[in-house]
């Protein structure tokens, strides 16, 4: 038998579609992972194993065959464990398949069969969301999920509820909604003393979204003076507020599910490669190209040699 559970493999800010396979077959115990899977879905084997070890389940002395469909996009993250465990339990008669087809499935497992955190949850609760599926994810999680909203979040803090969950012998809580961080924001154009002329045009720039350069010598006062623009522009809408959530979230950043709906400053030194700015890395031009208008337009470069550009 063959059981099938969706999850996502992350490019960029891209969350596309990756479906889990398992299938039990007769022949020489064995348990491979194919379908392009990087050091750490390798991995994961191990882990599943130990999880399901750690509830007293031992793997069928069987030919297991875990396929990462579609097959030639690579496979990279932690993310990848809960996906497999929940299909493989799905091949083994222990999960309803049926009912795992609802889900999309995230999170990476402990040896102890604990569902620990991955970046990247809310891109996967925002996919879940476009195809009309719920999402299985870390409980520490949960409310970072709850960001998609209209999407049934199963925040799990391990294999053994979840199960308990899915088979109706037990109740997941809810997660808790997640919170708008107070926004904090740098110096205060009070603080610069005389540069009228510059804080006029900082201030136009910001009223009208333009670009802005600054020329001067060193200490005049430039990055001062970039770093006050934050405080002056409207707070994030929530679709930019969502847009950069995202960037935390693949970056493993979003604390507790916390989101701000402060914009986004950089001062990156001026020698600073595209390739650093955005990451660098194999991926580094589906990354550019996947970076969303408002952070492209919320990078502000401050110049050491003279020069502030705001992009
Ligand atoms: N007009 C000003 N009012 C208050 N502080 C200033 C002013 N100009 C410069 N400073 C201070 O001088 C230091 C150097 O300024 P900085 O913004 O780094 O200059 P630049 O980027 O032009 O080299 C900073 O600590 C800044 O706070
Ligand atoms: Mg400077």
């Amino acid at each position: 038998m063959v059981a099938l559970v969706s999850t996502v493999a992350y490019l960029g800010l891209e969350a596309r579609s990756v479906e889990v396979q398992c299938q039990v077959a007769a022949g020489m115990p064995r348990f491979a992972i194919v379908g392009l899977p990087d050091k750490a879905v390798g991995e994961s084997r191990e882990r599943v194993q130990s999880a399901l070890a750690a509830m007293g389940l031992s793997l069928p002395p069987k030919r297991i065959t875990i396929n990462l469909s579609p097959a030639d996009l690579p496979k990279e993250g932690s993310h990848y464990d809960l996906p497999i465990a929940l299909a493989l339990l799905g091949a083994m008669g222990i999960a309803d398949a049926e009912q795992l087809a609802d889900f999309v499935a995230v999170g990476e497992l402990a040896l102890d069969g604990r569902i620990v955190g991955s970046p990247g949850v809310l891109l996967a609760a925002l996919h879940a969301s476009e195809q009309e599926k719920g999402l299985i994810c870390p409980a520490s999680q949960g409310s970072e999920a709850c960001w998609a909203s209209g999407v049934p979040v199963l925040a799990a803090p391990d294999l053994l509820s979840l199960l308990g969950h899915l088979k109706g012998d037990s109740r997941l809580s809810d997660p808790p909604a997640g919170e708008v961080e107070e926004a904090v924001y740098g110096p205060d154009l009070r603080q610069v003393k005389g540069q009228e002329s510059a804080k006029r045009a900082i201030e136009i720039a910001a009223a009208g979204g333009h670009n802005l350069l600054m020329s001067g010598p060193p200490g005049a006062g430039k990055s001062l003076l970039a770093a006050c623009l934050p405080g002056i522009l409207p707070p994030l809408t929530p679709a930019e507020a969502l847009e950069v959530s995202m960037i935390a979230s693949v970056a493993g950043t979003l604390e507790g599910g916390r989101i701000s709906r402060a914009r986004p400053f950089r001062a990156p030194h001026h020698s600073a490669s595209m390739a650093a700015l955005t990451g660098g890395g194999d991926k580094s031009q589906e990354k550019r190209d996947s970076l969303p208008k408002t952070v492209r337009f919320s990078l502000f470069m401050a110049n050491d040699s003279g020069n502030l550009v705001v992009f």
